[in-house]
């Protein structure tokens, strides 16, 4: 006996049909027309859009950071996430610098042992290759492609902490164009960050606003510009993690049109959220919204928006790094230097994505697929297993009610903290029912808000180095 999803509209990558899908156990067993109900469970999905279940690549869950741990741990993370339509994450392991990356992905495994509720994935940070010519740390590398992890993570930002220099990033991407794998960065400039936030510092400029002011959009895409053209120098193919402003975005499409290997994603606060309307300067509310790299001025939206559109930015994801205001974010009152830097967002993705996007006629249903859930399976190395609705691959679904009317609201959302860069805000459309690998794990409309499933059901997926996708 299978699920059997009949009447919806089957949205993929490329085109939307009426099909009917059959889950059997974990997996899709067929996509088609006329599939007997006989010995099935049928769920009527008329009015209902069928999609992949969203992948969002980039999340901190239980992360260290700024003198305190993100908010969301694997359980409360991964529930918020399949709440909003999302079934698989990848997360990032930190290597701490005098430490392997074996050590990071122990500490990330036992993090996520008997806790994750959907499946997951990890990025390697790397922020040390070892003594002496690095030989240990390269040969770590080989070590965490040939168990899944076919992503590195190298920062250009936050020095002291997780920002490596050029030379050891260009030796990780010579070596990871040698494994295929993919590099991922953060591309800000963090020794001129550096300064100029010092600067302000001694200036008396301590609050929120600042943060935003001093990480401007020309240190985002100098970096940007150096992080492919490094990577372009090594042979490996490049993957610009949270592109903010239309800086950043000229700087990415400059060099994807000199030929290299490089992708690009955006993150909705980007999309969404300005300095004018959520950092005026008008107070300590504002550390809310201090993440990096910082909100923008608004006229960069547009261009995000057009360049998820045409291609020159493959994803959207959420870099869903939480802290309460209350307690966390506190920590930085009087020094913006001291703000943890991240906002919470893995729930509410696929909605504001949804509404500002497809409503808002700037993307269409398939576009909309192709960012949240195919494009991420396919430069991630798990297009075999996640991301489409295809026979063969993991039953991770979402009937979709385009229809739906939601209202964002720190008071009733899943993820743990204490407020919602969007609270309040009334979006059309939302996922009816999740689910992830043939089960039922959300059920919006009997249960809203709850996860149905158990915890720590949620499983590793070791992705294949592909060089994320590119010929
Ligand atoms: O502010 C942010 N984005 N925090 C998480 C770490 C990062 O830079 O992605
Ligand atoms: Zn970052
Ligand atoms: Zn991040």
């Amino acid at each position: 006996m299978g699920i059997l999803i009949k009447n919806g509209i089957v949205v993929s990558a490329t085109e939307s049909k009426q099909l009917d899908v059959l889950l059997a156990g974990e997996t899709i067993a067929w996509v088609g027309t006329g599939i007997s109900e006989a010995g099935h469970e049928v769920v009527d999905a008329t009015g209902l859009l069928v999609m992949p279940g969203g992948i969002d690549v980039h999340t901190h869950l239980d992360m260290p950071f700024g003198g305190t741990t993100s908010a969301d741990d694997y359980t409360t993370g991964t529930q918020a996430a399949a709440v909003g339509g999302t079934t698989t994450v990848i997360d990032f392991a930190l290597q701490s610098q005098g430490h392997t990356m074996r050590e990071a992905l122990d500490v990330w495994r036992a993090k996520s042992k008997d806790k994750a509720c959907v499946d997951f994935s990890l990025h390697m940070a790397v922020t040390d290759l070892g003594p002496g010519d690095g030989a240990q740390g390269l040969r770590e590398m080989e070590e965490m492609v040939a168990e899944g992890i076919s992503s590195f993570k190298l920062f250009m930002a936050y020095p002291g902490v997780l920002m490596i220099d050029d030379g050891l990033m260009f030796r990780v991407m010579q070596k990871a164009a040698a494994l295929n794998a993919l590099c991922c960065v953060h591309a800000e400039n963090g020794s001129a960050i550096d300064i100029v936030v010092a600067q302000m510092i001694a200036e008396g400029k301590t609050e929120p606003h600042y943060h935003a002011l001093s990480r401007s959009p020309k240190a985002e895409a100098e970096a940007t510009h150096r992080a492919i053209a490094l990577a372009d120098m090594a042979g490996a193919a490049v993957y610009i993690v949270h592109v903010s402003n239309e800086d950043s975005l000229a700087a990415l499409k400059f060099m994807q049109g000199r030929g290299a290997k490089a992708l690009g994603e955006t993150c909705p606060q980007y999309l969404v959220l300005s300095i004018e309307d959520q950092m005026p300067g008008k107070g300590w509310d504002e550390a809310k919204y201090v993440f990096t790299p910082p909100l923008r001025e608004k006229w960069n939206q547009e261009p995000l928006w057009g360049a998820l559109r045409d291609g020159s930015l493959a994803v959207v994801s959420t870099d869903h790094c939480p802290f309460r205001f209350a307690d966390q974010k506190e920590l930085g009152r009087g020094d913006f230097r001291k703000i943890p830097n991240g906002g919470p967002g893995v729930e509410n993705r696929l909605q504001i994505l949804w509404h500002f996007g497809v409503n808002a006629g700037r993307i269409t249903p398939e576009r909309f697929v192709a960012l949240c859930a195919t494009n991420p399976a396919r430069i991630f190395g798990m297009e075999k297993q996640k991301g489409s609705i295809a026979a063969g691959l993991d039953a991770d679904i979402v009937l979709w009610n385009p229809k739906a009317e939601y209202t964002i609201s720190a008071a009733t959302q899943c993820m743990a903290t204490d407020y919602s860069m969007f609270d309040g805000w009334k979006v059309v459309g939302n996922a009816a029912k999740v689910y992830s690998r043939g089960e039922l794990v959300v059920n919006n409309v009997a249960q809203p808000g709850r996860f149905l499933g158990e915890t720590g059901r949620g499983r590793f997926v070791k992705r294949e180095a592909n060089g994320g996708g590119l010929a």
